[in-house]
């Protein structure tokens, strides 16, 4: 193709973009249209977006007591959106309408999740509930080959699909010098082009789209707010009383003046009970157990006690946008989530099983933990927090929420120090770069 022929193209590609990302670099771009493209799918009609949705989210919000509304709110939640529509658990496939097996995670902020390693005492860092992904390239290929989502049946099917669009021809070419074109099957540059696409998209994922930083805890942080009486005493529970920072980290990534990730990265099992409105009754899914890479790094096989039953302490960004909650979307509400935490261990085991629907679920029992003899018992439990206490500690966890100069001026707020449109305390702080 002659120069002035690609530069035009290129043109066109960029002429498309919305303004709003006109900081994206090229191949951002790309990753950003094979993100969106449905055509990656099996049956034509699902795409990342489909369960990682960019778009600003619903969520079911109590208007007035009792009184429940679905209410645009300021950001993404980088989930399903019908999951936190409906408070379902699991995302459907491509594919016949296959339903998954575990509850989508929220993918904001996933840039941050180191490779996946052994640090001499845990498992840290990884992609997905198990970690089995070691880094975010290596994550993007699963879901377009996985049969329960995009269901691909393998990589040179992927590439035939990419060859199809004109764009991804010349911007192949244009970024990693492959030639889709020209691909046959079997060819060793399958793999490479496959591999590149999923550069494409973890680049992608590196930009601000997913990492704002923009929350009133990062204006707090930085000083430029204050919480209300009930969000600083929610504040100081999570970092004391309640012990939540001992896995959700409020220190910055980079000591004082830098964003923290309300994450460490490391696995654990709370002893979530399991959810029975999962169809089929699936075995539990167990965790760091289920991650095949865990004796290669360790150089040395785990106990259960030490894998059985972990999944990774996900960030806690946009918490209150991406219900339902945990590895197998048992709670359906944050006020759920906190009065597990503290009362697990001081309301009996249910006699019978009972699922979130159930009127005794959290109130007169909890059900028997998916994992229960390994559970973590130090930590959580028992945390002896008063009723006021857990609404305080929900209260602070809505401040997690993007896009605070939004919805801290919309509904009624208004915060005179972070007007609209007021740019990020922790704007371009740096995200780690790609393998
Ligand atoms: C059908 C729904 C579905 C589709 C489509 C899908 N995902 Fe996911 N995604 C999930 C589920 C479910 C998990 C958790 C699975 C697990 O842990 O085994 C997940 C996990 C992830 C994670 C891990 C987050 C973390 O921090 O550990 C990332 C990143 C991610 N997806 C990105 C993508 C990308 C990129 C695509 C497109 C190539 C994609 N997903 C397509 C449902 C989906
Ligand atoms: C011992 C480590 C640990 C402590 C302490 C802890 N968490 Fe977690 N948290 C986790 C892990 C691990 C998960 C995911 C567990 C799963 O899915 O099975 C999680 C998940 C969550 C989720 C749901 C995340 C999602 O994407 O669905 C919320 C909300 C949450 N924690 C809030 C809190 C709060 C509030 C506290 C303090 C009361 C707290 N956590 C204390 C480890 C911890």
């Amino acid at each position: 193709m002659q120069h002035g022929k690609i530069a035009l193209l290129l043109c066109s590609f960029l002429l498309i973009a919305p303004a709003s990302a006109s900081e994206l670099s090229i191949e951002q771009r790309l990753g950003r249209q094979l993100f969106n493209d449905i055509n990656l799918s099996i049956n034509h009609n699902q795409s990342c977006q489909s369960c990682h949705s960019l778009a600003r989210i619903k969520v079911p919000t109590e208007v007035k007591p009792g009184v429940f509304q679905l209410r645009q709110q300021a950001s993404p939640g980088f989930v399903d959106t019908a999951n936190v529509r409906n408070g379902s658990a699991l995302a459907h496939g491509s594919l016949n309408r296959a339903l998954g097996k575990l509850n989508p995670p929220s993918i904001g902020y996933a840039a941050f999740s180191p490779e996946f390693h052994w640090d001499g005492e845990l498992f840290i860092g990884g992609h997905f509930w198990n970690g089995r992904a070691a880094n975010l390239m290596e994550q993007a290929k699963e879901p377009l080959l996985n049969p329960l989502e995009m269901a691909m049946p393998d990589a040179w099917a992927v590439v035939a699909r990419l060859k199809n669009n004109k764009k991804y021809v010349l911007l192949f070419r244009y970024l990693y010098g492959i030639k889709l074109k020209q691909i046959k099957r079997g060819d060793g540059e399958v793999e490479d082009a496959f591999n590149a696409m999923a550069h494409a998209i973890a680049s992608f994922e590196r930009t601000a789209l997913f990492n704002r930083f923009d929350s009133k805890f990062d204006y707090e942080a930085a000083g430029i707010t204050t919480y209300s009486a009930a969000e600083q005493r929610g504040a100081d529970l999570f970092d004391d009383a309640a012990q939540c920072s001992l896995c959700h980290s409020t220190e910055g990534i980079d000591g004082d003046n830098s964003p923290a990730l309300l994450t460490d990265f490391s696995y654990d099992n709370l002893g979530v009970p399991p959810n029975p409105q999962i169809p089929g009754n699936p075995a539990f899914d167990p965790g760091l157990q289920g991650n095949p890479n865990l004796e290669a790094l360790r150089g040395e096989p785990s106990s259960s006690g030490e894998v059985e039953g972990r999944h990774k302490v996900m960030s806690l960004r946009n918490i209150a946008l991406t219900p339902p909650y945990m590895h197998n979307g048992v709670f359906k509400t944050l006020e759920e989530v906190v009065h597990f935490y503290n009362t697990r261990d001081v309301l009996p085991q249910c006699s019978e099983p009972v699922d979130a629907t159930h009127p005794g679920f959290g109130q007169t029992c909890w059900p028997r933990g998916e994992f229960h003899s390994t559970r973590n018992t130090e930590e959580l439990g028992d945390l002896g927090l008063t009723q006021e206490d857990e609404a305080d500690l929900v209260a602070y966890l809505k401040t997690f929420s993007d896009n605070y100069p939004l919805w801290g001026n919309s509904y009624g707020l208004k915060d005179p120090h972070v007007p609209k449109r007021s740019p990020s305390p922790f704007a371009g702080f740096p995200v780690p770069q790609l393998p």
